[in-house]
């Protein structure tokens, strides 16, 4: 049973439905209607807003009252496709800490709410979705940058605190992804999405059925010693 936050659409949405395709039930949580996504996978919609610690622990709690268990948790949800590329002098203090309480906060009180309930079961896997831009140093969006910086650490942290239960914690770091926030975002398209592509070694945009693998990859069997670690997934723009 998995959890997947910020799964209403985007690189969420396809993470929820392979997961579904694996057979796992899925809470599809978002803090927009999640239904649609929920019904085409047979899995079950709950509303949150992941940077509400309350919300996210009656997300938790509906998890175990509908499913009795929770494997897996993707902390997806995220603030990006809305941002305007901005010189850090121009940033406003207000949309980096809202960009904070999702991406940072946010991570954090999901995963807080589920662990109690992988450390009992003695087993539990949690996949954070980074990103490549702290590896790489991208300029204009300074507040994100750090926030998936932040989720790279947190990865290591909890994978310690968390490795005694048997409870795993891994990232995956996409490149720029033709997700449905950022096929909205005109901004964002004309300024990345050319000079994205042309950077991969695989030249051509990263869609977000291309992060799925990853994701099921720290989900399952196959990765079961492994634990702290950040995949890039970006067609071989960064090398880490
Ligand atoms: N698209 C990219 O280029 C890219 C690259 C690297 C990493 N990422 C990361 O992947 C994740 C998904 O990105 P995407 O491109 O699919 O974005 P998107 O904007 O298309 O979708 C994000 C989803 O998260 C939900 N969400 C936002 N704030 C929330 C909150 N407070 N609580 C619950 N749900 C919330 C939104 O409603 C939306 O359904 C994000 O963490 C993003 O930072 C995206």
């Amino acid at each position: 049973m998995a959890i997947v936050t910020g799964a209403a659409q985007g690189i969420g949405r396809k993470i929820a439905e392979g997961l579904a395709g694996e057979g796992a039930r899925v809470v599809v949580a978002d803090v927009r209607a999640a239904e649609p996504v929920a019904q085409a996978i047979h899995g079950l919609a709950v509303e949150v807003d992941v940077s509400d610690q309350l919300a996210c622990e009656r997300m938790a709690q509906t998890a175990i009252d509908a499913f009795g268990r929770i494997d897996v948790l993707v902390n997806n949800a995220g603030i990006y496709t809305s941002l305007v590329p901005t010189a850090f002098e121009q940033l406003s203090v207000e949309e980096w800490k809202r960009v904070f309480d999702v991406n940072v906060l946010g991570m954090y009180l999901a995963t807080r709410a589920v662990a109690p309930f992988m450390r009992q079961a003695g087993a539990g896997r949690i996949i954070n979705l980074a990103s490549g831009t702290p590896y790489k140093g991208v300029p204009f969006f300074l507040h994100y940058v750090a926030s998936k910086g932040a989720v790279i650490a947190m990865t290591r942290g909890l994978a310690k605190e968390l490795g005694g239960d048997n409870v795993l914690v891994n990232a995956v770091a996409p490149g720029f992804t033709m997700s449905d926030g950022v096929l909205s975002n005109p901004v964002q398209l004309e300024q990345l999405q050319e000079v994205s592509a042309k950077a991969r070694v695989l030249v051509r945009d990263q869609y977000p059925e291309d992060v799925v693998g990853a994701v099921l990859f720290f989900a399952g069997e196959a990765s079961s010693f492994i634990t702290g670690q950040s995949l890039v997934v970006d067609g071989g723009a960064y090398f880490n």
